[in-house]
C-alpha cells in the first residue's frame, strides 16, 4: 500500500493547537511552571495529531530531546503546535513548537521544540500502517529530510553505544575516567 497514494494525507489534516493557561497548581518551589506539566502537554497534542492522522490509537514509542530554553511562569498562556513531520511504515514523527505567552505585555517565549515518535496501533494492540504523508511546502519537504536524518543518525548512535565495552580490570576503568569529576570506590 506504500505507494497507493490514495491512502496518503496531507500534513494539514492533523495539525494541531492546543493552548492552555499556566496555574499556580503546575508551578514548582521556585515559582516557574514544573517541566513534567509541559511534557505531559507535549504527549497529549502528540498523541491528538498522530492518531488524527493515523485514524488510529497511537503509542509514544520515543522523544527527542527536550530541552527547556526558557522558565514558563504562573499566568503564561502556553501554546503547542503540532504536526506530521515524517511518515514510516507504523511509526510517524510529530514535531511540536511550544511557546509561551506573558498575557500584559504580550511577550511571546520559544521555550522548546521537540519531536515524539509516535507509533499507530491496531485493535490487537499489534503496530498497524499509517497513511503516506502529502507534503504541501517547502517547509513540510524539509522538516520530513530533517526527520529522516535525525531517524538515521539515531540508529547509528544506538549501534555505538552497543559497541561500547566494558573493562573487567578497574585499573582500565580508571583510566578510561581519567579527568572525569568521579572516583571508584573500590
Ligand atoms: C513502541 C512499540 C510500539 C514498538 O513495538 P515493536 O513490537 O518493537 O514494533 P516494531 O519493531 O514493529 O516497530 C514498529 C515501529 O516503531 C518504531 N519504533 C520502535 N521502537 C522505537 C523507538 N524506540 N524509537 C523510535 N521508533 C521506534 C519502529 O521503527 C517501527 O517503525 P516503522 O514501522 O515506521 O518502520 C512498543 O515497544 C510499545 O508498545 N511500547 C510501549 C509504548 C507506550 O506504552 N508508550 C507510552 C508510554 S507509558
Amino acid at each position: 500500500m506504500a505507494n497507493d497514494t490514495s491512502f496518503y494525507k496531507p500534513v494539514s489534516f492533523s495539525v494541531t493547537v492546543i493552548t492552555e493557561l499556566m496555574i499556580p497548581s503546575y508551578s514548582n518551589f521556585g515559582g516557574k511552571i514544573h517541566g513534567g506539566i509541559l511534557l505531559s502537554l507535549m504527549d497529549k497534542v502528540a498523541y491528538v495529531c498522530a492518531a488524527k492522522h493515523a485514524g488510529n490509537y497511537c503509542v509514544t514509542a520515543s522523544i527527542d530531546t527536550v530541552d527547556f530554553l526558557e522558565p514558563v511562569e504562573v499566568g503564561d498562556l502556553v501554546s503547542l503546535m503540532a504536526s506530521v513531520n515524517y511518515v514510516g511504515r507504523t511509526s510517524l514523527v510529530v514535531g511540536i513548537r511550544v511557546i509561551s505567552e506573558n498575557i500584559k505585555t504580550n511577550k511571546i517565549y520559544h521555550t522548546n521544540t521537540s519531536y515524539f515518535t509516535m507509533v499507530a496501533k491496531d485493535e490487537a494492540n499489534q503496530p498497524v500502517e499509517v497513511p503516506g504523508l502529502i507534503l504541501e511546502n517547502r517547509n513540510q519537504v524539509r522538516r520530513f529530510i530533517e526527520a529522516r536524518r535525525r531517524k538515521q543518525l539515531k540508529q547509528n548512535h544506538k549501534h555505538e553505544a552497543e559497541e561500547i565495552i566494558m573493562p573487567d580490570d578497574v585499573a582500565v576503568c580508571r583510566q578510561m575516567l581519567a579527568g572525569e569529576r568521579c572516583t571508584i570506590a573500590n
